[in-house]
């Protein structure tokens, strides 16, 4: 019987687990650079990160592995800033065409295999809700990887990770995701001159979808409101800005998703302002807009459910968010008003949500995408990434 290749991607101490069970190992030892979006391991390098720092290779070692075991500490319901730092740098594993798998848009696979996934979150105070988005970011991230079957489990520390790994038996959990439970939340008191901070999280400096939207979101505030206007692009958020988050009576951060959740610099932010947050007892209402680069707004639901983890684990209130599907169009239509053309039902939800920001009140989640035919969008999308890699000789 031929042995199975297995590559283990984790975040606990490096040496921590036995490395001749495995094939390769990648843990953190040295610095990683977060994923800049920049796509170059797609048009320019294929297969191959921009950033040399040790971790450019992972579509590599994915390719060459028949079993991925990933051990993470669960952070709002999904993996730690390590571990999908990892999986954010591994994005051209696939290819940058796409396929409708189940009703949804997805990448095309480069590679005919079908990784076994095991995936072991650990962490002593998860909450139900977490434990439920990390089984469903689970699911997606798995379809996206064309990876099965999948097994996940939880446990409470290192220790119980180190047992489970020597009984060589991790049990397979489901994990049911029923319909979304959200607490009711009271609107705050309305103040005369609510302060609200616009965050992009995106990590590119300039021409993010994410950025875009807030400036779109602006023109629907009113005028008298005192926005500052906030960018989360590197791995940790500055004393004075953690001051500014704390003046805001609203905050409404807008993101893009990344392997189904949050990307690994944004994670890193949000929980220095988790630390900075947690026993301050300063309530806010918080507002999400989620974009990503399929065509269904829905696929953004898992990390939308992260951001509300996060929510409860700051004392914030979650208010809702907007999920925008075919995000990579919004540069090529960045003219076009909100509630026009393809951006006619984005512009209706988003005014919605800009009224209830304003009275700050619940919005709830809404998905949503562009008025265009899922087929144009995908024609256009894969005709822009022929046109972008052929410019550096390379054919897709
Ligand atoms: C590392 C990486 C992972 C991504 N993962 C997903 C994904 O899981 N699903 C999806 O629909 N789009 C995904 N995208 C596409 C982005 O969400 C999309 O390009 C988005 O418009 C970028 O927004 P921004 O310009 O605000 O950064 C990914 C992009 C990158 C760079």
């Amino acid at each position: 019987m031929m042995n199975k290749s297995r590559l283990l991607i984790h975040d606990l101490p490096p040496g921590f687990v036995a490395a001749e069970n495995y094939d390769e190992v990648v843990e953190a030892s040295g610095t990683i650079r977060n994923c800049i979006g920049c796509f170059t391991c797609w048009i320019k390098s294929p297969m191959e990160c921009v950033l040399k720092d040790g971790y450019e290779h992972m579509a590599e070692k994915l390719a060459a592995c028949d079993e991925l075991v990933l051990i993470s500490k669960c952070t709002y319901g999904g993996p730690s800033a390590f571990v999908k730092n990892v999986l954010d740098r591994s994005i051209p594993y696939l290819h940058p065409d796409f396929v409708i798998k189940d009703g949804q848009m997805h990448h095309k696979q480069r590679f005919p295999q079908h990784i076994t996934m095991k995936v072991i979150f650990y962490g002593d105070d998860l909450s139900e809700a977490e434990k439920e988005s990390a089984g469903a970011w689970v699911e997606a991230m798995a379809v996206n990887f064309d990876a099965a079957p999948v097994e996940t489990v939880f446990c409470t520390n290192a220790v119980e990770v180190r047992q489970i790994l020597s009984e060589e038996c991790i049990r397979q959990e489901k994990t049911i995701c029923g319909p979304q439970k959200r607490d009711v939340h009271l609107p705050l008191s309305k103040q005369e001159e609510a302060a609200i901070a616009l965050i992009s999280g995106s990590p590119k400096k300039k021409y993010s979808t994410s950025g875009k939207m807030l400036e779109e979101l602006s023109a629907f505030l009113p005028k008298d409101k005192t926005v500052t206007e906030l960018h989360f692009s590197g791995n940790e958020i500055e004393e004075n800005t953690l001051q500014t988050l704390a003046e805001s009576e609203t905050l409404v951060l807008s993101l893009p998703l990344y392997v189904d959740g949050i990307p690994s610099h944004l994670l890193r932010c949000l929980r220095d302002a988790e630390d900075f947050f947690a026993d301050k007892m300063l309530p806010k209402s918080v507002y999400i807009i989620i974009n990503c680069g399929f065509y269904e707004g829905e696929q953004t639901q898992t990390a939308m459910k992260m951001m509300e983890n996060w929510c409860v684990r700051c004392g914030f209130s979650f208010c809702g968010g907007l999920g925008v599907g075919a995000g990579g169009m919004w540069h090529s239509i960045k003219d076009v008003p909100p509630g026009h053309g393809p951006k006619k039902n984005y512009g209706k939800h988003l005014s919605a949500l800009a009224q209830k920001i304003e009275q700050q009140a619940e919005y709830g989640c809404v998905f949503t995408t562009v008025n265009l035919p899922r087929i144009a969008y995908k024609i256009a999308g894969e005709y822009g990434w022929k046109k972008a890699a052929e410019k550096n000789g390379i054919t897709l």
